[in-house]
């Protein structure tokens, strides 16, 4: 597994500035013991999760609760416009569609193009620093994001969250965002291997290549479906994941009928079911990518002890999401509505 550097942050003494100085086996070392300390705060939630997926417990009571809450939210879903139709057409077909920035002409995206091409930047910058040598993927921090609202305000569009909602059929949390950038080194590790996310039944991400993304600079990859059936039925756990040689000595040599490889221009917006869908960030080899991934689920997700890994604090959240219309409030603010024992368990701090 790999350690969230997101959640690093949250357990993590040593601010990026400091270790700018600290010689290389200092480094070295507090980024071994943030891992094992991550990997401890880990396990109550990985031993929630082996027993919300234990069969039992699975079918008598979390699949009708789910079934249950669809049915009653059935008559409220939201009426959509023939692009969002679209979107939402397609994640039904193949678990991932693709629009534009220019497409979904969201109130506020030249703002937010702009602080999101500064802090790319300043991400490159810092990659080339000694002190990320050994980083695949640096994350913006949480002070980064509070420095650029409108990063989190894009992501709370109405817009967004209709698309969800109608994908989903249930009410929407909110679940903020990542931003990454993707050195240019090839190595596999991380969401760069094949996996499934464990929020929910089904959730969305919805991703923003910062540059235009081919098919060396790491392109968001997704299953097809009829594959991602048979990856599905060879794991050997409820969430496996798969280096790619593995997958291609199970589907076959030419990836191009088992998965959809998302290349696209600056500005191309992909939408993804990464809870259905196996899925990962192709290494990049050649071009380093700089991409925000917002995330979506359910307002009372399945596992709820594996959302709420942004980097963002929950205050934090509740003063960004106060600029917000009250819809996007509440499904930014989800966690303020699970029931206690959804709320005690400790968030997860690993991501893949
Ligand atoms: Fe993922």
């Amino acid at each position: 597994m790999e350690s969230d550097p997101n959640l690093s942050e949250m357990v993590h003494l040593t601010p990026w500035v400091a270790m700018y100085h600290s010689p290389d086996w200092l480094h070295r070392g507090q980024q071994f013991a943030d891992r094992a300390c991550q990997r401890l705060l880990s396990i109550p939630s990985d031993l929630a999760l082996s027993v919300a997926e234990s069969p039992w417990l699975c079918q008598r009571w979390l699949r009708p609760r789910y079934e249950s809450q669809l049915t009653q939210h059935r008559p409220h879903l939201p009426q959509l416009d023939p692009l969002e139709a679209g979107i939402v057409e397609q994640l039904r077909h193949r678990g991932v569609a693709a629009a534009s920035l220019a497409d979904l002409d969201i109130p506020g995206t030249a703002e937010f193009w702009e602080v999101a091409q500064r802090v790319a930047a300043a991400l490159a910058e810092r990659s080339h620093h000694p002190a990320f040598a050994h980083c695949h993927t640096l994350t913006a921090s949480r002070a980064d994001v509070m420095a650029a609202p409108q990063l989190f305000w894009w992501g709370g569009a109405p817009r967004l969250l209709r698309i969800v909602e109608a994908y989903l059929q249930l009410p929407v949390a909110y679940d903020g965002l990542s931003f990454y950038y993707s050195c240019a080194d090839g190595r596999v590790a991380g969401p760069r291997k094949w996996h499934r996310d464990k929020e929910d039944w089904r959730m969305l991400k919805i991703a923003v290549y910062l540059h235009p993304v081919n098919r060396d600079g790491g392109p968001f990859e997704s299953m097809l479906p009829e594959a991602n059936q048979t990856l599905r039925s060879h794991g050997t756990s409820p969430y496996p994941t798969f280096q790619h040689h593995q997958v291609k000595a199970l589907l076959g040599e030419d990836s191009g009928i088992w998965r959809t490889q998302c290349t696209g221009t600056a500005g191309t917006v992909i939408f993804a079911d990464t809870a259905t869908y196996f899925h990962r960030g192709r290494p990049p080899e050649r071009t380093p990518r700089a991409a925000i991934f917002y995330g979506y689920f359910s307002h009372r997700p399945k596992h709820p002890f594996y959302g709420g890994r942004s980097p963002l604090t929950q205050a934090q959240i509740r003063q960004l999401a106060a600029s917000l219309p009250p819809a996007s409030q509440r499904a930014a603010l989800w966690r303020d509505y699970l029931p206690i024992p959804g709320r005690w368990i400790p968030k997860n701090r690993l991501r893949v």
